[in-house]
């Protein structure tokens, strides 16, 4: 078989153009989709009577040995197969011998690749969504067993208030749940069958897109065939689902390459999920948290890449549109791997309780409750907040117990004694959400509801 177009242009294609046009290498892992969207094709050819159901058999027989060929490794790509749909189709023929010739039938490239596409970001959507539940199911594990465990909450960096160790973890576990739902958004504008809009226009034969929809499983089908072949926002919005995601992880990273340095000492990073140095023999690096955190580089990189490619594209079909398929791929790859191993390392890692709680309980953590304790009294909070601060500016400059400072000023009673016990400035946060710990009980229950739904979005 020649070229797909042989009937059109006489000469061969220049060795450049070949190099730069093909695609196979990239689009080989849409075979499974392809061969689907084949068989739906091929199926609703023969029930509308535009082939033979001899001629479907045959078809259908040759693409299932295609698909067993490729997955066993025993296909045998020809240097003519420019994309993965033009080496099943040369396959087919070759198999099925004429009838082959007949599958394309009220088909284009055009509508068959976007339709692979589509099935297969949905089964990745699906895929991902399940390893974000992974790590959030790891991170609220963690925030269980972590009990009433204490470290400093921060703010710029700065040390501010004691929190929980379990609410610090459950908030990285809300923005997975966020995460979650845009994929299941996504997914939804994601299920529309492009399958019948031919190159641009439809078609002329009694095709039934309807049919071809439904048996690939789509919720819906196109409405204007235009459309069909030129929308990639479901690409786009993939991988942006991807780049937020991997901003979260890249957060998560962060913190764990932080709390792990020997300043923090936070955390253990269980030995399998760090590496040694070549040089130092004291060293142990935790790459996975900074993998975590570099590789969000590259999917907001693919990003923005692919926004670019497709701003400014005339309606329908542009060959430009073939670059949609690296940048979505490596970001769903780039993610599965980083979850994969955030959510082992998070696991087996070891909290280290009395560094943290040594960090959080500083008598200058207990400024604010020390502030709202005389707003308690009836003293406006700014008065209150520029008495406290004066206290830890003399406490500061003349080198003076802060608590020693607060005990002696008569603005408090006997009773300020239990505000430098730290178990108490948790106690003391009775707001809905806070850090205190009835409202991290109620969080802990309201995110393994969240979760419960979360599962039946996508056992459905
Ligand atoms: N390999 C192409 C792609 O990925 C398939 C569609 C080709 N369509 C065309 N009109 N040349 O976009």
């Amino acid at each position: 078989m020649g070229t797909l177009w042989e009937g059109r242009l006489s000469g061969a294609t220049t060795d450049a153009l070949k190099a730069l046009n093909d695609s196979l290498e990239i689009d080989k892992r849409l075979y499974r989709e392809d061969i689907l969207g084949s068989i739906a094709h091929v199926e609703m050819l023969v029930t509308v009577g535009l082939i033979e159901e001899s001629d479907g058999a045959l078809i259908l027989d040759a693409l299932k040995i295609a698909e067993e060929e490729i997955s066993s490794g025993s296909f045998v790509f020809q240097a003519e197969d420019e994309d993965i749909h033009t080496a099943l189709e040369r396959r087919v023929t070759e198999i099925a011998g004429v009838a082959g010739a007949r599958m394309h039938t009220g088909r284009s490239r055009n509508d068959q690749v976007v339709t692979d596409l589509r099935l297969w970001t949905l089964k990745s959507l699906d895929e991902l969504a399940l390893l974000v539940m992974s790590l959030q199911k790891s991170l609220i594990e963690q925030a269980k067993k972590a009990g009433e465990t204490r470290l400093p909450g921060y703010t710029h960096l700065q040390q501010a208030q004691p929190v929980l160790l379990s609410h610090h973890l459950l908030a990285h576990a809300w923005a997975l749940s966020r995460d979650f739902e845009r994929i299941i958004e996504t997914r939804s504008r994601t299920d529309v069958s492009p399958l019948g809009a031919g190159a641009l226009a439809g078609s002329s034969l009694p095709i039934d897109p309807l049919m071809t929809s439904e048996s690939l499983g789509f919720s819906e089908t196109f409405k204007n065939s235009l459309d069909a072949v030129s929308d990639r926002d479901f690409v786009a919005e993939a991988i942006f689902v991807n780049a937020l995601l991997g901003v979260h992880l890249s957060r998560i990273g962060e913190e764990l390459v932080l709390w792990s340095s020997e300043e923090f000492g936070f955390v253990d990073i269980d030995d399998e999920y760090t590496t040694g140095s070549s040089m130092l023999p004291q060293k142990k690096n935790p790459d996975v948290a900074e993998l975590a955190r570099a590789k969000t580089g590259r999917i907001i990189g693919n990003l923005a890449g692919f926004l670019t490619v497709l701003k400014g594209l005339p309606l329908t079909y542009n060959k430009d549109l073939q670059e949609d398929k690296e940048p979505l791929f490596d970001s769903f790859d780039t993610n599965s791997l980083v979850l994969t191993a955030l959510t082992g390392m998070l696991n087996s890692i070891t909290f280290n309780e009395e560094k943290m709680s040594a960090a959080a309980d500083k008598p200058f953590s207990m400024a604010i409750d020390l502030a709202e304790y005389l707003v308690h009294k009836g003293m406006p909070f700014r008065e209150a907040h520029a008495l406290i601060g004066g206290l830890v500016k003399t406490s500061i400059d003349d080198k003076k117990d802060f608590e020693k400072l607060v005990l002696e000023n008569d603005n408090f009673g006997p009773e300020i004694e239990d505000f430098f016990k730290p178990e108490m400035a948790i106690r003391r946060r009775i707001t809905p959400g806070s850090t205190g710990l009835e409202a991290v009980e109620v969080q802990k229950e309201l995110i393994e509801k969240r979760l419960e739904t979360q599962t039946s979005m996508i056992s459905r």
